[in-house]
């Protein structure tokens, strides 16, 4: 077999840090694998931005196509006040490629990260199908009259039958493979009367392809409680761009918070990208306090996905370990910083050797 070929872009803040330790526990899942994967740094970020002017060069989404997936770290600098290089490179990977389907499993580790009271880790697990490819991101829309006081600002929210089927199937089909029993969609019908009904419909005609499997609706304002008052109901969820952004915060509080949250943007068959679902956390930056177990958990979703499923285990059971034993950062109730959190897990990878 030859050997896998990933892209990484590290981007910008803690994505640096916890990328680092991404990529140490990879090497060392695969290395107990047999596998040496080529891990290609790029260096797209805030920082070649402000020195090159440019955010990607021309080609690079063709560049990505030749990898086997592509992995992000975070994006987002003080220096650079409109995101314009995380605009082209991470938003411009998601819609170049295709990636419609952004998944983010909620899987709380441990009951020592549990925040509710009345549950313990094993009630929180779901997966969000979130849309990654159209909605209120599409950036259409315009300014008016600016800077005036009759400025008239429009964002347009565009939703498609072919987007929404294809994200509602992609949920489906998933609880079917993984052994799930419920799909919920979640949208703003009520207020919403043109879109989110076409959601309604889509959501009506796909489900009913699927008797196996129950289904079920919530707004999108009722989902969120729902995720705090009772998480057990809430197996796999399918919602828009925006929704899905806002409520997999929430499931990363559900986690432990967004240190141990993961994500996969995937167009099934074609390359895809991950990246955890926190950002660049200027306020930790640079001080070796950020949590590194959602970028390994997103690493881990990455082989999986690419055909290197038991290295992607490993990672997970080695991550597990790590927080059911301490050996954690402190957003997580742990004392090491980001670099000894990264070598506690890469540890448990090499006692996988002996
Ligand atoms: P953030 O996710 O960067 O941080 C929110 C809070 O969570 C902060 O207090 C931070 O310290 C904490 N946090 C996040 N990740 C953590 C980790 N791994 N370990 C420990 N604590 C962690 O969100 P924000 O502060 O709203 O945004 C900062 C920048 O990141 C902005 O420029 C934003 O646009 C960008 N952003 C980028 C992405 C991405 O690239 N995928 C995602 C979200 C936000
Ligand atoms: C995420 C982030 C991005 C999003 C931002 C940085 C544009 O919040 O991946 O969750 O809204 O999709
Ligand atoms: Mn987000």
């Amino acid at each position: 077999m030859s050997e896998r070929r990933y892209a990484i872009i590290a981007g910008d803040g803690i994505g640096v840090e916890v990328t680092r330790e991404a990529l140490a526990v990879v090497r060392a899942a695969c290395a107990v694998e047999g596998a040496s994967p080529v891990l290609d740094e790029l260096p797209y970020g805030a920082e070649h931005f402000l020195s090159t002017g440019e955010t990607l060069p021309a080609g690079s989404f063709d560049r990505f196509r030749t990898y086997d997936a592509v992995f992000m770290g975070a994006f987002g600098d003080p220096r650079v006040p409109d995101m314009r290089h995380a605009r082209d490179i991470l938003l411009g990977t998601r819609f170049a490629l295709d990636l419609y389907a952004n998944v983010r499993p909620i899987r709380c580790l441990d009951d020592r990260l549990c925040p509710l009271r009345d549950y313990r880790a094993e009630d929180i697990d779901m997966v969000v199908f979130r849309e990654n490819t159209e909605g209120l991101y599409v950036g259409v829309g315009g300014i008016l009259k600016k800077d005036t006081p009759d400025e008239i600002a429009i964002q347009e929210e565009v939703n498609t039958r072919k987007g929404v089927e294809r994200i509602v199937r992609a949920a489906f089909e998933f609880a079917q493979a993984d052994g799930r029993h419920r799909v919920i969609m979640a949208d703003k019908s009520n207020a919403m009367r043109f879109g989110h009904d076409l959601w309604q419909r889509c959501f009506r005609e796909i489900a009913a392809e699927y008797p196996a499997l129950e289904s079920g609706h919530y707004y999108i304002d009722a989902l969120a409680m729902e995720m705090i008052r009772d998480p057990r109901r809430l197996d796999v969820v399918v919602t828009n761009n925006l929704f899905g952004d806002i409520i997999t915060d929430l499931g990363a509080s559900l986690q432990g918070g967004l240190g141990m949250a993961a994500s996969a943007n995937v167009h099934p068959g074609r390359t895809s990208m991950f990246e955890p679902v926190h950002g660049s956390a200027p306020d930790i930056a640079g001080r070796d306090l950020a949590n590194p177990f959602g970028a390994m958990l997103t690493a881990a979703l990455m082989l999986r996905h690419t055909g290197l499923a038991k290295a992607g285990e490993r990672i997970e059971h080695a991550v597990l370990d790590a927080v059911r034993s301490g050996a954690c950062t402190r957003d997580i109730g742990g004392t090491l910083g980001t670099r000894a959190a990264g070598d506690a897990v890469v540890r448990r990878l090499e006692g996988d050797r002996s």
